[in-house]
């Protein structure tokens, strides 16, 4: 085996909704310190299984492995620990429109953790400064551009220091500058030893930012390869999704 230490691992990964069959036996692992964009097209699956790491959706059958432990029969109370570890940053938002953005980034600190104003205040101004957006600290999430709500919810899917930030979607519908502060963020983590999972349909931003790249299709992951193995494909499926052909 090889010494990289697999963080995550999705092993026959089973998942349909009434009739509909989503994942079909899905296997993935997930390598420590990497940068791994999940692709597929429009309802083939991507956000359940992120979600699944997480334990916010349970599949039909299979396991996901986190540092070797199953988190699928983890109960709410067993998965708070899990979520202070694996960050979500949600596909829409979710930030709490009546709190400040300085509320809304203190309120995982506030729930999780023993820290006093003092420290809450410094780690939120931190966190903030991390994503390019000092000063907006008492502003109100209506307040900010799509492009600033979506770096909030950034800064507070890490403001507890996850290992690994699951990213959905985290650059769609954003302008040049927005993107390039995301995926700024995204690598500016991983400097500092976080693992990503990213979920995108943005083929430049992926091509930047990731280290390997996995395609979901059919409930299956039909390729998954380092950046420059997957542009040099001839894997017919996979030419059609690096030219759009997303489903
Ligand atoms: N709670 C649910 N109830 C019923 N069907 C669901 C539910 N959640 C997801 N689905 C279905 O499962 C499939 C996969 O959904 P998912 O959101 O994972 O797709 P996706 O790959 O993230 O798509 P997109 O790129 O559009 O975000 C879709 O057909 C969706 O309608
Ligand atoms: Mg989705």
């Amino acid at each position: 085996m090889s010494e990289v230490e697999e963080i995550i691992k999705v092993k026959n990964f089973y998942k349909k909704f009434g009739e509909k069959v989503v994942h079909k036996g899905v296997n993935l692992s997930i390598r420590k310190g990497e940068i791994l964009t999940l692709m597929g097209g429009s309802g083939s699956g991507k956000s359940v299984l992120l979600r699944s790491m997480i334990g916010l959706e349970k599949p039909d059958k299979g396991q996901i492995l986190f540092h070797g432990e199953d988190v699928v029969p983890l109960d709410e109370d067993s998965l708070v620990g899990v979520r202070n570890r694996i960050a979500y940053a949600f596909q829409h938002g979710a930030l709490f429109d009546s709190l400040t953005v300085k509320e809304n980034l203190a309120y995982p600190l506030r729930a999780h953790t023993e820290m006093s104003e003092k420290e809450i205040h410094e780690k939120v101004m931190q966190t903030l400064a991390m994503v390019g957006l000092e000063g907006s600290e008492y502003l109100l999430p209506a307040d900010l551009s799509g492009g600033m709500q979506k770096r909030v919810g950034v800064a507070r899917s890490i403001i507890m220091d996850p290992e690994v930030i699951l990213y959905d979607e985290p650059t769609t519908g954003l302008d040049p500058f927005n993107t390039r502060q995301i995926l700024r963020i995204i690598r500016m983590l991983q400097g500092k030893g976080a693992t990503s999972v990213l979920v995108t349909h943005d083929m430049t931003s992926l091509f930047a930012v990731s280290d390997r790249i996995a395609f979901l299709k059919d409930g299956k992951i039909i390729a998954m390869d380092t950046v420059d193995k997957i542009r040099k494909s001839t894997d017919p499926a996979v030419r059609g999704f690096i030219h759009g052909e997303t489903d």
